[in-house]
């Protein structure tokens, strides 16, 4: 119902025209206009709505939408609280199958990426990977099948980096973590990572620095971007929280809550990514009824 894949389509396509390369050369230019167009296309889909039905989705998609931070994402919040809360989402992740899931969504992007590299080791960044559950998951796989693979995770975080690197020790893993901020990438050489990933965490992100954080992963030298978060849905802004409550954490709750509320529709996140990346292929694809994965292959190619 939040999706709004007709009314979305038809708005899309007065806007898009209207977004050309050359609106933005720098990233404080980009920002703003994404923000732009994705308010534009929020309020030209409500001026769209005809029946009933279109109406009542709208109405409702704006009651809903939030810029509400989530207590992670709050300075004010206590580590140990956020801590704690980004253990409660790996329990939510074992419960919820994410890490396979997650896994098997990425595949085929890092076997395109090794088809480009003529078959050498794929190197892959995962930005915003909390504690590193979701990084060492696919190293360790990629171990198992004994695949040309390295896994970095990466947050700004501090101490989940160093929980995480903890963690892959003791478990023999390979992956591995550092402490990189989202929105700035130049802190990495170009060219040293081929996929950058993300999961569950754009709706964390305004449109602006979404969109900041595609333009900057193709500057870096990435020949692929993976976006994957939670689908924008009825469903799962009742089902997501009420899951959540089993934790009986009310940070935890009230969290997954505004995640709900807060994740993209895809016609948003392909607007975003054909902004920040206009020479790139972009594919949205629904995996029903928990995510949406977001694939931008770059213009940029391995020799
Ligand atoms: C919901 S958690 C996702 C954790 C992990 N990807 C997973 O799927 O379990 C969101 C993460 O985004 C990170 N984050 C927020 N702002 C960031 C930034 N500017 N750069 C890097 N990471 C950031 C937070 O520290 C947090 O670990």
């Amino acid at each position: 119902m939040l999706q709004q894949l007709a009314l979305n389509r038809h708005a899309l396509a007065s806007i898009e025209p209207a977004a050309n390369a050359d609106a933005w050369s720098t990233m404080e230019e980009l920002d703003r206009e994404a923000e732009r167009l994705v308010a534009a296309l929020r309020a030209r889909r409500s001026s769209l709505a005809r029946s009933p039905w279109e109406r009542l989705s709208c109405w409702l998609d704006e009651r809903v939408r939030t810029d509400e931070l989530e207590s992670l994402d709050r300075p004010e919040h206590p580590e140990s609280a956020k801590l704690h809360q980004v253990r409660l989402l790996h329990v939510q992740n074992l419960v919820l199958r994410s890490y396979p899931r997650y896994r098997r969504a990425l595949e085929p992007i890092v076997a395109e990426a090794r088809a480009l590299r003529g078959g050498d080791t794929v190197r892959v960044l995962e930005i915003a990977s909390g504690d590193g559950n979701m990084a060492i998951a696919i190293a360790d796989e990629a171990s198992r099948l004994g695949l040309p693979m390295e896994v970095t995770g990466s947050d700004v975080v501090p101490a989940y980096v160093a929980r995480a690197n903890e963690r892959a020790r003791s478990r023999g893993s390979r992956a591995r973590f550092r402490v990189i901020d989202a929105f700035a990438l130049d802190a990495i050489a170009p060219g040293e990572h081929d996929v950058v990933f993300m999961a569950q965490s754009a709706h964390h992100f305004s449109p602006g620095k979404l969109a900041v954080l595609i333009a900057q992963a193709e500057r870096a030298g990435a020949t692929h971007a993976v976006i994957i978060d939670g689908y924008r849905s009825a469903r799962i802004l009742f089902a997501l929280p009420l899951l959540a409550s089993l934790s009986m954490d009310r940070h935890f709750t009230r969290d997954a809550l505004l995640s709900t509320r807060r994740f993209y529709s895809e016609p948003e996140l392909a607007l975003l990514a054909r902004t920040a990346a206009p020479t790139a292929t972009v594919t949205i694809r629904t995996e029903q009824p928990l995510t949406t994965v977001l694939t931008i292959a770059f213009a940029n190619k391995r020799p």
